[in-house]
């Protein structure tokens, strides 16, 4: 046996990667970017200073987010990420087994996609992969005691999707994954800019907007922000002073898509568990959670109590780290066709 492990809890995410290691903690926490030298293939950067060139590189230079609304869409790219997040995390010396790894997975992916991100680990240096759906994942970080009978909600509001899910006895009772998220809030802030302001802004500068001055639920205070762009028919540099509440309207109607499917999924809940997550509450996770008025929101559509989980940019990273301690009794392999029998043996 064993003397430890070095397995990993992986939330590989559309923004950001964090990975849990085994008795460790936290190891990785990184946006999910890529930087690569065209000309050679090569990889220049990963992380945060691959982020910082986003939409600043030279021509041979390209720097990339390689998932798209929580799915692979670029896999040689996340491969290339990956070895190199697992080798930070595993600190790899000549003696240490290639890694067991769990990562999440948005609850609506095919099996396709699934295969997509086995096959990404296994080529980045792991030795087996499990699959965790991304909301029981979640709830397992947010501290839920999702082992009894008793059901708990979930919505985990990401950068590609968000994930809506009612927990109960280890295993997703009713879920739903709505690609609509933290980037859909940053484009409708970027498309509202150019056509009402008429000047272009980047993504990151859109992003933020939406973290400084975004709001999805009136308040009483407004604010603004200068933000920096290029005027669309000069292409000169132009300065916009936003304001808070030019920025609610855009942002109000893809936040309203998220609490109708959050009513939705209530909706297809048997009447005891939603009595249940009526008592219990629901549990907000996932780093756009925290755009300012969401737990407001939900408890208006649903008249349910909402609590914003406790470092919720974290909570799925630290519930695949959680359940590295029953990876033995988990099944390998896509989740889809046998997912609620996995967790039952934890
Ligand atoms: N304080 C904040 N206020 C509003 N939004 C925020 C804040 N902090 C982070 N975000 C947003 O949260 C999103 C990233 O969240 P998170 O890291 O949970 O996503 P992810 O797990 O990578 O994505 P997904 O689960 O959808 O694949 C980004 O859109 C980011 O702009
Ligand atoms: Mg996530």
């Amino acid at each position: 046996m064993l003397l430890f492990s070095n397995d990993l809890g992986v939330d590989l995410g559309t923004s950001n990667v964090l990975i849990y290691a085994d008795g460790k903690g936290l190891v990785v926490r990184e946006p999910c970017v890529v930087a690569v030298d065209r000309n050679t293939g090569k990889i220049l950067q990963v992380g945060a200073a691959a982020r910082n060139m986003l939409n600043r590189t030279p021509g041979n230079v390209v720097a990339m987010h390689p998932l798209r609304e929580g799915i692979i869409s670029d896999h040689e790219m996340t491969v290339r990420m990956l070895q190199e997040m697992f080798k930070t995390a595993t600190k790899a010396s000549v003696f240490t087994p290639k890694p067991r790894v769990v990562i999440s997975v948005p609850s609506g992916v095919t099996e396709v996609e699934e295969r997509s991100v086995i096959n990404a680990a296994i080529e980045a240096g792991a030795r087996r992969v499990f699959l965790i759906e991304e909301p029981l994942a979640a709830g397992l970080g947010a501290g839920l005691d999702i082992k009894d009978p008793s059901g708990h909600m979930v919505v985990d509001i990401g950068g590609g999707t968000t994930d809506i899910a009612v927990l109960s006895m280890n295993g997703v009772a009713v879920s739903s994954s709505l690609k609509v998220a933290g980037d859909s809030f940053d484009e409708a802030i970027g498309r509202y800019v150019r056509r009402q302001h008429g000047v272009v802004i980047g993504q990151v500068t859109a992003e933020d907007v939406k973290i400084q001055i975004g709001q999805v639920y009136p308040r009483h205070e407004e604010l603004s922000m200068n933000v920096k762009g290029r005027d669309a028919k000069t292409g000169m540099p132009k300065m916009v002073t936003l304001t808070s509440t030019e920025i609610y309207e855009v942002l109000r109607r893809p936040a309203r898509m998220i609490a109708d499917e959050v009513l939705s999924v209530l909706e297809q809940t048997s009447p005891e568990l939603v009595s249940d997550v009526s008592e219990n509450g629901i549990t907000l996770t996932g780093g756009c959670s925290q755009l300012w008025g969401f737990a407001e929101l939900l408890i208006e559509r649903t008249g349910i109590p909402c609590i914003l989980a406790d470092d919720p940019d974290s909570c799925t990273a630290y519930g695949c780290g959680k359940s590295l301690a029953w990876i033995n009794h988990m099944q390998e392999g896509p989740i889809n066709i046998a997912r609620r029998r996995i967790m039952r043996n934890g």
